[in-house]
């Protein structure tokens, strides 16, 4: 089965091919970095226009890079949401209407739900291992910090999710307050290299037992407060300790509470997915965790990490496959609470 994924729930509009939910065909995400950086954030108003613009040529790109017509497309794949609402209708749009022309199955996809299927996915002659069910899937990206467990292809359980700001977000934010510019989590990465993450005791909360929530604003504030008591924008050494102290918070946070849930549910396969998972420190941290704890770890290559349409592509497949097909009533749902 050939599925034509397309995704436009934030800031990238993305479209990808994808062959029986695995093999990627093509992948192709246009990014809108450049236009917001300027706002220390995503305009909304900006973004669905940018992906009107953007949402044809990219889905020709698509096509175009697998070697294929729409003629070897079996079905759509389209993210419904969460996401911003004005930039989840415009792929919501063509997907229904590509549909309707083209007379071809429509499954609407859970963007959240999608992100560790990027786990599944392979390029064309590569090999590589699958995760088995049982899996925690840890999401951690500009707009998500959740924890899922996953049963099976198309069902899954949340196990907690940040009650603020998501670990990516607590990122960008500090970066912007020590001055590094949008989006700064690899500029806190590689200053981090250099720096103490010990020089700053910044708080780690939630860390009561059993609680699989998560939370970054407080920790964000603790930076804040750390910058103006020195008196001044931070340089040379002390930023880079300060980079590494905030960053070690967010890392033991994240990594903690993912091993509280691989010892909760019993699992022993752990996806971590969403910009944030090509932190290195997160990633020396993991890996370390998997060692000890005999885990099996799986993080998508970055490109798949970040927001792209080739995992909305094979959760698509596995709906369409398990008879999840929707109608031309599909609608957005900005929040987790419309699924
Ligand atoms: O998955 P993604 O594209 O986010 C959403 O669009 O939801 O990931 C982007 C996020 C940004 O917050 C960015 O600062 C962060 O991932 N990020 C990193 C690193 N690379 C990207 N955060 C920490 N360390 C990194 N190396
Ligand atoms: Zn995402």
């Amino acid at each position: 089965m050939v599925v034509l994924g397309i995704e436009s729930s934030c800031d990238d509009t993305a479209a990808a091919i994808v062959e029986n939910g695995r093999v990627v065909l093509s992948s192709v995400v246009s990014s809108q970095d450049n236009i917001h950086a300027r706002y220390g954030g995503v305009v909304p108003e900006l973004a669905s226009r940018r992906h009107i613009e953007m949402i044809v040529p990219v889905v020709d790109e698509a096509l175009k890079k697998a070697g294929v017509t729409l003629d070897n497309i079996d079905a759509i794949a389209v993210t419904q949401g969460p996401g911003l609402v004005g930039s989840l209708l415009i792929g919501l749009s063509f997907a229904k209407s590509l549909s309707y022309v083209r007379n071809l199955p429509l499954t609407g996809v859970n963007h959240i739900e999608s992100h560790p299927h990027a786990a599944f996915l392979v390029d064309k002659g590569e090999e590589k291992e699958a995760p088995s069910f049982p899996f925690v899937a840890l999401i951690v990206s500009g707009g998500h910090t959740t924890l899922l467990l996953f049963e099976g292809y198309t069902k899954y359980s949340i196990l907690g999710q940040t009650l603020d700001d998501s670990a990516g977000e607590a990122f960008d934010k500090v970066a912007k307050l020590l001055g590094l510019g949008y989006p700064g989590g690899a500029v806190i990465d590689s200053l981090a290299k250099e720096g103490d993450p010990l020089s700053r005791a910044f708080p780690r909360p939630l860390l009561g037992k059993g609680n699989l929530d998560f939370s970054f604003s407080g920790l964000k504030t603790a930076v804040l407060t750390a910058v103006k008591a020195s008196g001044g924008p931070l340089t040379g050494q002390a930023l880079n300790d300060i980079a590494a102290s905030f960053q070690e918070a967010v890392v033991d946070s994240l990594v903690t509470k993912g091993l509280w849930a691989m010892r909760a549910t019993g699992a022993k396969n752990l996806v971590v997915a969403g910009g944030v998972a090509s932190n290195s420190r997160f990633r020396a941290k993991l890996a370390e965790a998997a060692e000890t704890e005999a885990l099996r770890l799986f993080i998508p290559h970055p490109k798949y990490c970040t927001d792209n349409a080739a995992m909305v592509a094979a959760l698509g497949t596995r709906q369409i496959q398990a008879g999840l097909v929707a109608g031309p009533d599909l609608n957005a749902l900005p929040t987790w609470e419309g699924f």
